[in-house]
């Protein structure tokens, strides 16, 4: 961010950056929201886009691209084999990596495909600092287990620690000494930790366990999908790395990790993903599952041009000004839903917003989704979509009984180059009103319930009707207005 002195006392976020396309929006009367939500089966993850005014479900390959992108595109060398996009691309992740070897993968969870049928046997477990819904459901399907080891401060909502994502050393050194290390395939470290509310991990904390994995001889992985906020938060929250360029930051993180994978669907403002590594075993051992799974060695399930986007979109994620647009206008939405005293995830993070369902909703059960409320509640009253995190997105206990997240979260993703600044002020305008009025709120039920990664495709209802009451007070303030 510029460093710019405003003549009056504010604190205003500023792009470096300016809008050259644009997507009309729309916003639907609220009867016609409630038409939606009902079809959607109170599930955001259900809802037409054109139903949506402000898209807050995620920052997953919806992030705007730049002019330099675009015009990449264009230069696409279109081939199954020995594409001259793909040698860009592993040219620009050897140099802001220092790696060797990349397997390419269409997206973030083919990766995680890829990396655990190769590692994982059965009765093995998977010690993380947290776990996020693909990562983990890929452990289980291989027969493998996950012990989260985050520090317990890590889900304490508000805080002012400044890395919450970090993984508690004693706890690391207890698992492998209760499981030991033939039973342990790989440790994984997921920065900018996605379910506890877009958390940083410390550079510190990364090193520290990057000895531990090779004093015992276990695989060190990282998850890098949210890197770039996570480098951003290195920067400005560790001493150490105030001086150091993106670039030094990326490096020193890589080199301390046999293993990285990314979704390019978040990292480098593409579409995608990949594996990137300096180990010629793992990578020999993975190698021959790309072409059974996701394409040939040289696109891997991903389109030249969205490569060649990538290969700037890395390239654009080392330059400040391009990644910090999205944790400034975050903490931007967070410091104003604090002084309207509602409950927030702090510090503010990466990746978005996050609504505190647990304390927002306290009047529901926790059985009966507070977190699944409050996020069909804001679509109702503002036509903003966010997303559930919390007991919807865990699956059931194999008793059947549900398993009670550890945090009841609403995630406003704030994609990266996306929104403006009066987007964000309704947005937190509509979130007030709703808070101010959240006793008309209630609680949600399963009509329909798959049993892996439930809260993609399952539908719910209101226990009674909450919606109808929401819309009549929102009329009486609002009158005729959207
Ligand atoms: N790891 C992390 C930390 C993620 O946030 C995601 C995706 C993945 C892996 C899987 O990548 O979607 O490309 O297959 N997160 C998205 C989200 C879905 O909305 O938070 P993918």
């Amino acid at each position: 961010m510029a460093n710019i002195k405003y003549y009056s006392e504010d604190t205003i976020p500023l792009e470096m950056h300016k809008v050259r396309i644009i997507q009309k929006l729309l916003l639907l009367p609220i009867e016609e929201r409630l038409r939606s939500l009902r079809e959607a089966g109170f599930n955001t993850f259900l809802l037409k886009n054109r139903d949506v005014f402000l898209d807050m479900l995620t920052d997953s390959g919806v992030n705007a691209m730049s002019d330099r992108q675009q015009a990449a595109m264009l230069i696409a060398d279109d081939s199954y084999a020995g594409s001259e996009t793909f040698y860009r691309l592993e040219d620009k992740l050897t140099e802001i990596f220092q790696t060797k070897y990349f397997l390419p993968t269409h997206q973030g969870r083919a990766a995680e495909h890829i990396i655990n049928s190769v590692l994982i046997k059965p009765g093995d477990t998977v010690l993380m600092n947290y776990h996020f819904t693909t990562s983990k459901a890929h452990v289980t399907v291989n027969g493998g287990m996950v012990e989260e080891l985050i520090i317990d401060a890590g889900l304490v909502e508000e805080s002012d620690l400044l890395f919450k994502g970090d993984i508690d050393i004693d706890k690391l050194k207890e698992a492998i000494t209760r499981l030991g290390a033939a039973k342990i395939p790989y440790v994984r470290i997921e920065v900018g930790t996605n379910l506890i509310g877009g958390q940083p991990v410390s550079i510190a904390n990364m090193r520290e366990v990057s000895a531990i994995c090779k004093e015992h001889g276990i695989i060190s992985l990282c998850d890098a999908s949210l890197l770039a906020d996570n480098l951003y938060f290195n920067k400005i929250r560790e001493d150490e790395f105030k001086d150091k360029s993106i670039l030094e930051i990326t490096q020193t993180i890589s080199s301390l990790f046999d293993l990285l994978y990314f979704s390019a669907r978040k990292l480098g403002y593409g579409r995608g993903g990949g594996i990137i590594t300096n180990n010629e075993r793992l990578f020999d051992m993975m190698k021959e599952l790309i072409p059974l799974y996701e394409g040939f060695m040289t696109y891997g399930g991903m389109s030249v041009r969205e490569m060649e986007a990538l290969t700037i979109g890395l390239d654009e994620t080392m330059d400040e000004d391009m990644i910090n647009q999205g944790p400034q206008f975050i903490a931007y939405m967070v410091e104003e839903l604090k002084k309207r005293g509602i409950p927030v995830i702090t510090p503010p993070g990466g990746l978005g917003c996050h609504l505190n369902a647990m304390k927002f909703m306290d009047h529901i059960p926790q059985e009966e989704y507070r977190a699944g409320a409050l996020t069909a509640a804001l679509y109702l009253c503002s036509g903003v979509r966010g997303m559930e995190r919390g007991t919807i997105s865990e699956d059931r206990n194999p008793d059947g009984s549900d398993h009670l997240a550890n945090m009841e979260l609403l995630r406003l993703a704030l994609p990266r180059r996306v929104f403006t600044m009066s987007q964000v002020k309704y947005a937190v305008d509509r979130i007030a009103w709703l808070y101010a009025n959240r006793h008309l709120v209630g609680g949600l039920r399963f009509v329909e319930e798959p049993k892996v990664l439930r809260f993609f495709l399952g539908r719910l209802d209101a226990v009674n009707d909450w919606p109808e009451q929401l819309m009549a007070k929102f009329r009486e303030d609002f009158g005729d207005s959207l």
